[in-house]
């Protein structure tokens, strides 16, 4: 079971750990293409963009026509009311057409670069055939999900780790899990220019990204004291008021979202959290340094602790050679905390 806030990191997780029947995926495919070519003449209506200007602009400036018209149609198909209810086999489909969306070069969009969530338009017209690359992309998707060693499905919840309501006390055997890192990536950036094709529009997507853990948003933390002996342990030099107050949300929402593991796992079992290091406004954030004061705080044990480097491919913002000081040398490494309940 597990939870994400951002309902593309939620479709992606559940898609990966169900199995799926592949034959079943070609055949919604093989429908998906009738019913694209059926209506090939009609501009597909989609509600919740519509009716919505602001995501009208978005699409209009970001999106070139003739895609727009793909993905209207597409999205027309395999869009369900409640994402709950779609089947496993359109939600591969969905994030088959999601990896033409968001990518590195521009594919289904003008933007470059959305992949890394720094989204920029470099070209303004487009001949990207969208029904030419899909299949290769939903082949992608198959094989690299493997459904066969699936030993069981997961339930993934669009949901706040901070409250785990469905989730009674002491019932859970053990966590894996990996929070945002201060500062460091705006998922929603990039996850936006395919939920738009969803069911969701801009207004929505901007609420779920400031309730993210890390968001920057300043607010103050009511952990006073505690934060203060953090501070000390920390040992910034350069940090200014509105950074502090940063730190101090950040702080506060892993300490929620700890407690909260600490409330539902069993005694003793464990939690294992994988976080990077950033900097924020050149100043050098030990993010694995405040999960750990954290996590002891609210009553963990912490077992042990691993370095590991990540690799150049793996990382999310690529390494940009010569640059020392620059946004990608924030995540060289991370740290990977196990703790006992
Ligand atoms: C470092 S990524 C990890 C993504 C994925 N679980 C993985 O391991 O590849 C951090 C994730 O935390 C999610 N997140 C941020 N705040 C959250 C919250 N309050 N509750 C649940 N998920 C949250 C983000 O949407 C993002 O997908």
């Amino acid at each position: 079971m597990g939870y994400d806030l951002d309902p593309l990191a939620r479709l992606i997780s559940r898609v990966g750990s169900t199995r799926v029947r592949e034959s079943a995926v070609w055949e919604c495919f093989d429908e998906l293409k009738a019913y694209c070519l059926k209506n090939q003449k009609y501009q597909a209506r989609l509600n919740w963009i519509d009716s919505d200007q602001e995501t009208l602009d978005f699409i209009d400036y970001w999106f070139a026509p003739e895609q727009e018209r793909q993905l209207r149609r597409i999205a027309k198909f395999l869009h369900a009311e409640n994402p709950d209810f779609r089947s496993n086999v359109k939600n591969i489909l969905v994030v088959a057409l999601s990896r033409l969306i968001i990518s590195k070069e521009p594919k289904a969009s003008l933007a470059r670069d959305t992949a890394h969530s720094r989204p920029h338009k470099t070209i303004e017209t487009n001949d990207f055939d969208i029904h030419e690359h899909y299949e290769n992309s939903i082949k992608h998707v198959l094989s690299a999900l493997n459904s066969k060693e699936i030993k069981t499905n997961s339930t993934a919840y669009l949901g706040d780790a901070r409250r785990l309501s469905r989730i009674n006390d002491s019932t859970v055997d053990a966590i894996i899990t990996s929070p945002p890192y201060l500062n460091a990536i705006d998922y929603m950036r990039g996850h936006k220019f395919s939920l738009i094709w969803f069911g969701y529009n801009l207004s929505y997507l901007r609420a779920i990204r400031s309730s993210a853990i890390g968001a920057e948003t300043a607010v103050s933390s009511g952990n006073g004291r505690e934060f203060d002996e953090l501070m000390s342990t920390l040992k910034l030099k350069n940090i200014n008021a509105r950074t502090s107050s940063l730190l101090s949300r950040y702080y506060n929402d892993l300490r929620v979202q700890l407690g909260e593991s600490k409330r539902v796992l069993k005694p003793r079992k464990k939690a294992l959290y994988v976080i990077g290091n950033s900097s924020i406004r050149g100043e050098h954030i030990k993010n694995s340094e405040v999960l750990k004061f954290a996590a002891h705080k609210v009553g963990f044990k912490i077992t042990d602790e691993s370095i590991r480097e990540i690799p150049n491919n793996k990382r999310y913002l690529p390494m940009s050679v010569g640059k020392e000081n620059s946004l990608s040398q924030r995540m060289r490494t991370e740290h990977i905390i196990e703790m006992a309940a």
